[in-house]
């Protein structure tokens, strides 16, 4: 059986229900559920410390949680541990490398350990070098290695035997741009060859790629979960902008939008570089009226369009934390709440 086969026909290739796993008094998963839908990556999002490498780690037989269930292509990672981690592929947080070992000899052992053929490994890991641009360290000890390339090697090792379902967790962090690149690239390729992906991750970008749909978790919880689009409708408000076929008029639109007081509209900003005006609005009645009534002002407008959020906005309101290394000082359970109600 090719691994990439999930064997009892399921419609999610990952399923986990009230997930938990407790260390001491720290709360690392607190009642997680989530669906992988088969074929397509889930983006699992959150601040340092929410529970990702735990819960990556619950799904792969690493840790064992203390209640709830995980399905896994069809298999129970309490009762058929063994069958899972057949069909799974992970790259974790902190690259596992035999470091005496080269490039190759380390991927070459993991496909034989896989069960392929003599043969079959040695052309795997070449194809495998070759994506991941090793082939001309193949043969260095992965003890030399940079950060970014035993990254790198970690991956390929973790795709080498086409796994039904791969987990990867923060696969780019610490990579260059370009390399960055070619993992997301690599990824794309695992997804159209028939794996089902678990991502975590940092950057929003990445998500924004990768990610069919989205999970955030903070403090071993969801707190938010949808497509890109629909998390972003959901932080509310989107960004109206309005273009003047007359640069000279961006004062003037700020001006009378300030005025007005239009029914939820607190202001107007101008972006001269941009040549626009930006409006926070949170409904069409409102783009309605800005519309109407910069035109009652005689101002002719060259094009208006509408932004939703970022995912970084998206982020920083579910869980009240930047998305940059910096940890906020507290969490805004606030505007989560209003998220997830
Ligand atoms: N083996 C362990 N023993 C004790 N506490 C642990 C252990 N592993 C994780 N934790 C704690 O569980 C919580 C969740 O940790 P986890 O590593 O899952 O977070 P994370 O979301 O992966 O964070 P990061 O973004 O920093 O990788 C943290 O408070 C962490 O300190
Ligand atoms: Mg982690």
């Amino acid at each position: 059986m090719k691994r990439t086969d999930i064997p009892n026909g399921t419609e999610n290739a990952v399923e986990v229900r009230g997930l938990v796993k407790h260390f001491g008094e720290t709360k690392a998963l607190d009642g997680v559920d989530l669906d992988v839908r088969r074929g397509t990556v889930l983006g699992v999002l959150g601040p340092n410390g929410a529970g990702k490498t735990t819960l990556v780690r619950c799904l792969s037989t690493l840790l064992r949680p203390d209640a709830g269930t995980a399905r896994v292509a069809g298999y129970d990672v309490l009762a058929q541990p063994r069958q899972l981690r057949r069909v799974i592929g992970l790259t974790g947080q902190y690259a596992s490398v035999d470091e005496k070992l080269s490039g190759r000899e380390n991927l070459y052992m993991i496909g034989r350990l896989l069960d392929l053929s003599r043969k079959d490994a040695r052309r795997r890991a070449d194809e495998m070098l070759e994506r991941f641009s090793l082939t001309e360290a193949a043969k260095r000890p992965a003890g030399q290695y940079s950060g970014g390339m035993r990254r790198r090697l970690d991956l390929a090792a973790s795709m080498i035997g086409h796994p039904a379902v791969l987990y990867l967790d923060e696969p780019t962090t610490g990579l260059d741009p370009r390399t960055r690149n070619e993992v997301w690239a690599e990824v794309q390729r695992m997804v159209t060859e028939g794996s089902t992906v678990l991502l975590t991750t940092q950057y929003m970008e990445e998500a924004e790629q990768l990610a069919h749909e989205l999970t955030v978790v903070d403090r071993g919880r969801v707190i938010a979960e949808g497509r890109v689009d629909e998390l972003k409708a959901k932080v509310g408000g989107r960004t109206l902008q309005v273009r003047p076929a007359e640069p000279a008029d961006l004062a003037r639109m700020v001006d009378a939008i300030g005025r007005a007081g239009l029914d939820g509209i607190a202001g107007a900003t101008a972006d001269p570089a941009e040549g626009v005006v930006n409006v926070p609005i949170v409904s069409d009645e409102q783009l309605t009226a800005v519309v109407a009534l910069l035109s009652s002002h005689g101002i002719t407008l060259a094009g208006i369009s509408t932004h939703l959020p970022s995912l970084d906005e998206v982020f920083l309101a579910v869980t009240g934390q930047k998305t940059s290394a910096a940890p906020a000082a507290q969490a805004n359970t606030d505007a989560f709440q209003e998220v997830a109600a």
